[in-house]
């Protein structure tokens, strides 16, 4: 697609995200409202950059790219191989490009940052390596510590290439710049690291279990301060990812909700859960004490219908699981 007509479908996106974003401010916390969108202004392109790049909003451009955005696309289902058969995207088919300019489909990947590179951005030595949680679309490159240039990893992330989709095709550069910027926020302490949360397991549940040392009791007054006006205080408020409660989110998939807490949700009221003004350790700390205390059975119950709970002994919660 021409890069005016990508632009134009771009800025009608957004307008489209404006309009469900004054409907969120009004109906408050909601387990379908949208964020509020922050309006700025579409950039000419081949101009100067008009804004900084933003590694909260390249967290949740890394994990769903098209909620985070507004963008209006279904990927091509993976199951019905050989035929695109998705919505959006330069083909209008739910596929993206590769660097030769041929549709890729969807090999289960779903063309989602964190399906190529996994949770924690380490690819295939992370936790949807062979050892974990072994899933077979995981690239081999690990963000955190390949030797690419800021530059480079934008310009490999624009055209695409040895396993990753063309997203130039569908991301403007500030959109791109916003995930390089997410991930050399995580490489360089501005935002937290995954292994400051937790560490890798393997052959155990979920291949990861929460690093130790965490203030239980501070976790629980957090959790009363950031999380509870949305999700209640037992975190049973609206299921979150289909059936789970807050808990039983937390006690089973941390690896993941590390990146919610940097990011937010994309497409919900959840925005980045990080308080301005502190490092990524210290941000770090927050996660951990916030992560540890959710291991509380009876104080954060599984949701009503539930996917199921952490049962005793799992070693996801560690010591911190009552
Ligand atoms: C402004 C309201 C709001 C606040 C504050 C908030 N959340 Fe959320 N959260 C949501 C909404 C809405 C969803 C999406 C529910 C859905 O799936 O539709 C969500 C989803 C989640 C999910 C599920 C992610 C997934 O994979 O589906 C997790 C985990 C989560 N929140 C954790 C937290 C934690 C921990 C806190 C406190 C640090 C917090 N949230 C604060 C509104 C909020």
């Amino acid at each position: 697609m021409a890069d005016d007509a990508r632009g134009r479908a771009v800025f009608g996106a957004r307008l489209g995200r404006l309009a469900s974003g004054a409907l969120a401010l009004s109906l408050g916390c909601s387990a379908s409202a949208p964020p509020p969108a922050t309006p700025r202004p579409e950039r000419e392109s081949g101009g100067d950059h008009a804004r900084a790049p933003d590694g909260r909003r390249g967290a949740a451009i890394y994990d769903r790219w098209w909620a985070a955005l507004g963008i209006d696309f279904r990927p091509d289902n993976a199951a019905s191989a050989d035929v695109a058969d998705g919505a959006g995207g330069p083909r209008g088919d739910g596929t993206l490009n590769g660097a030769g300019g041929k549709a890729m489909l969807n090999g289960g990947h779903d063309y989602r940052f964190k399906n190529l590179f996994g949770w924690d951005l380490r690819g295939a030595d992370g936790v949807y390596g062979a050892q974990y949680l072994s899933k077979p679309h995981v690239l081999a490159t690990d963000l955190l510590s390949v030797d690419w240039s800021r530059q480079e990893m934008a310009d490999r992330f624009t055209r695409g290439g040895a396993g990753v989709p063309a997203f130039g095709q569908v991301l403007d550069s500030d959109q791109i710049a916003d995930v390089v910027a997410f991930v050399f926020d995580v490489r360089e302490g501005r935002l937290p690291r995954p292994d400051q949360i937790w560490e890798l397991s393997p052959g155990t549940a979920g291949g990861y279990r929460l690093k130790s040392g965490a203030n239980v009791e501070r976790g629980r007054q957090l959790v009363g301060e950031r999380c509870a006006r949305c999700h209640g205080t037992d975190g049973r408020r609206f299921p979150i990812d289909d059936s789970h409660s807050l808990g039983s989110h937390t006690r089973q998939k941390a690896y993941e909700d590390w990146l919610k807490f940097i990011g937010g949700q994309p497409g919900t009221s959840m925005s980045s859960q990080l308080p301005e003004g502190q490092d990524g350790a210290a941000h770090a700390a927050d996660i951990l004490d916030i992560l540890a205390a959710l291991c509380d059975r009876t104080a954060f119950p599984a949701g009503e219908p539930s996917a199921g709970d952490a049962a005793d002994g799992d070693v996801r919660c560690g010591a911190y699981l009552k």
